[in-house]
C-alpha cells in the first residue's frame, strides 16, 4: 500500500501503462467473445446509479420494483405471464441457481441428479460441484445436434431436472425444447432453458423471419430460463437473467437475510450484494432500442455472418462444423487434423478465438463489435496461415 495518495491524473496515466495488454473490441480482434462493447447509453445510465444495491431492496424499493416490471416485460417477450426472477452475474449464476431450485423442490430424491445435453455450459460442472448432485450427460449426435433418445434413457426415478439449451456455446445450436418437453410432462421434474447467449438473439431473428422452433415458455413444461443481458442484449458486464414461471417456487425455495437495513426478503441470488445500476440501465438499453433496435442489430450480425460463411467456403484447408442457426460459426479442419496448430498462429496475429478440444473447433461469435471488414481481414489471414501451414 502507497504511503501518500497520488493525483488522479499520475492514477490513470499508470493504469493506461498497466493496462495496455487488454483486447479490446473495436480491433475486431475479439472474435471468441459473447460480450461485447455495453450500449453508450446504457453506460451513461449505470454511471448515474452504480451506488444502487439490490442485494438490499428494502433500501431501494423502486429499484427492486423496476427489477420486476423488466423481468416480466422480457418474461412476456417468452411467451409467458407473470414471470419473476431477477438479474444475476451472468448465466454461470442463473444456471446455478436453477440447478438448486430443481434439487430444493425434489426433497424425496436422495442422490439428485440433472441431465443435461453435452454441449452445455461449463457452469453446470460448477453447480455439480458446489450442489453435490450428479449431472447426466446425453450425447451429441455426429451432426452436433441432441441425441435425444439417449437424453430419454437417462430420465431416471433420481431425475431432479433437465436442462435444454438454446443457442448453444460452442455452436449456437438449439435443442428440441418442446420434445424434451413432452418427456418431462406430468412428471414433477423441473425444467430449465439455458438461453444466456439466445435469449437477446432468438425472440428477433423469428421477428426477423428465421425459422425458429419453440424454445421459451410457449412449451408448457419450461419451468426457467437464463438469459443474458450482457451478451446480445448489449447490457454492462456483468449481467445475466434468470426468469421462473411458478412465482411460488420463491417461497419455497428462497433464501432470506434477516439483518438486512431495509427488511428481510426472500431472493434466489448466491451473491448478497448486488448491482442495482445494472439493472437500470439494462431498463434504459431496452427502451432505447425497442423491438425496432434489437432487430437491426440482429440482422446486421446475421449479415456479417453470412458473409463469413461464404469466405469459409473458399479457403481450402478449413469448413464449417455446422451451418450456422446464428449468429455463431464453429471452424474444423477438412481433414480432421488437430485445429490447434491454426489457432496458435490465429493468436500470433492477435485473432482471439474460442478454443473447443472435444469437437476440434474454433469458434466465431459475430457480436456486434464484429465488422464484415474485420471479418475480411481475418479471413485473409486465415488464408495465409493455411497456405504456409500446407507448403
Ligand atoms: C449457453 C451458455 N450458458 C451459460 C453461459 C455462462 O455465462 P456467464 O459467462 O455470463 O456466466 C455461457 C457463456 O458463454 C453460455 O454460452
Amino acid at each position: 500500500m502507497i504511503e501518500k495518495g497520488l493525483n488522479q491524473q499520475d492514477i490513470l496515466n499508470i493504469l493506461e501503462e498497466k493496462l495496455k495488454s487488454d483486447h479490446c473490441y473495436e480491433s475486431g480482434q475479439i472474435l471468441g467473445s459473447m460480450c461485447t462493447d455495453p450500449l453508450a447509453f446504457g453506460k451513461k445510465v449505470y454511471l448515474k446509479y452504480m451506488h444502487k444495491n439490490l442485494g438490499d431492496p428494502g433500501l431501494f424499493p423502486s429499484t427492486a420494483k423496476l427489477e420486476d416490471e423488466l423481468i416480466s416485460e422480457i418474461g412476456e417477450l417468452y411467451h409467458g405471464k407473470n414471470i419473476i426472477g431477477t438479474f444475476t452475474t451472468g448465466g454461470s449464476e442463473a444456471n446455478i441457481i436453477a440447478m438448486r431450485i430443481a434439487k430444493k423442490l425434489r426433497p424425496d430424491i436422495k442422490k439428485p441428479e440433472i441431465i443435461v445435453p453435452a454441449s452445455a455450459h461449463a457452469s453446470f460442472d460448477k453447480g455439480e460441484d458446489f450442489l453435490g448432485l450428479k449431472i447426466q450427460k446425453a450425447n451429441l449426435k455426429d451432426n452436433f445436434e441432441l441425441d435425444l433418445e439417449h437424453y430419454e434413457s437417462l430420465i431416471n426415478k433420481n431425475t431432479c431436472g433437465v436442462v435444454g439449451i438454446a443457442g448453444t456455446t460452442s455452436l449456437g445450436l438449439i435443442d428440441p425444447i418442446e420434445k424434451i418437453g413432452k418427456l418431462v410432462e406430468g412428471k414433477n421434474i423441473f425444467f430449465h432453458v439455458d438461453a444466456a447467449f439466445g435469449g437477446f438473439m432468438l425472440p428477433f431473428l423469428k421477428e426477423l423471419g428465421y425459422d425458429i422452433p419453440k424454445w421459451d415458455f410457449a412449451v408448457k413444461s419450461v419451468s426457467s430460463i437464463t438469459s443474458d443481458p450482457h451478451k446480445m442484449g448489449l447490457g454492462i458486464i456483468p449481467t445475466g437473467g434468470f426468469l421462473i414461471r411458478d412465482p411460488s417456487v420463491l417461497h419455497k425455495t428462497g433464501f432470506e437475510i434477516p439483518y438486512l437495513a431495509g427488511g428481510g426478503f426472500k431472493h434466489f441470488h448466491i451473491v448478497g450484494t448486488r448491482p442495482g445500476g445494472t439493472v437500470i440501465s439494462f431498463w434504459a438499453i431496452m427502451r432505447l432500442l425497442g423491438m425496432e433496435g434489437y432487430k437491426k442489430i440482429v440482422k446486421e450480425c446475421m449479415e456479417s455472418t453470412e458473409y463469413l460463411e461464404k469466405r469459409i467456403a473458399e479457403i481450402d484447408g478449413v469448413k464449417l462444423a455446422v451451418k450456422p442457426k446464428m449468429n455463431i460459426v464453429g471452424l474444423t479442419t477438412e481433414n480432421g487434423e488437430s485445429i490447434c496448430e491454426i489457432d496458435d498462429k490465429l493468436r500470433e496475429k492477435k485473432w482471439m478465438l474460442g478454443k473447443f478440444l472435444d469437437y476440434n473447433l474454433i469458434r466465431i461469435v459475430i457480436m456486434p463489435h464484429v465488422t464484415q471488414n474485420h471479418l475480411s481481414r481475418f479471413c485473409n489471414d486465415l488464408e495465409e496461415i493455411i497456405m504456409k501451414h500446407d507448403r
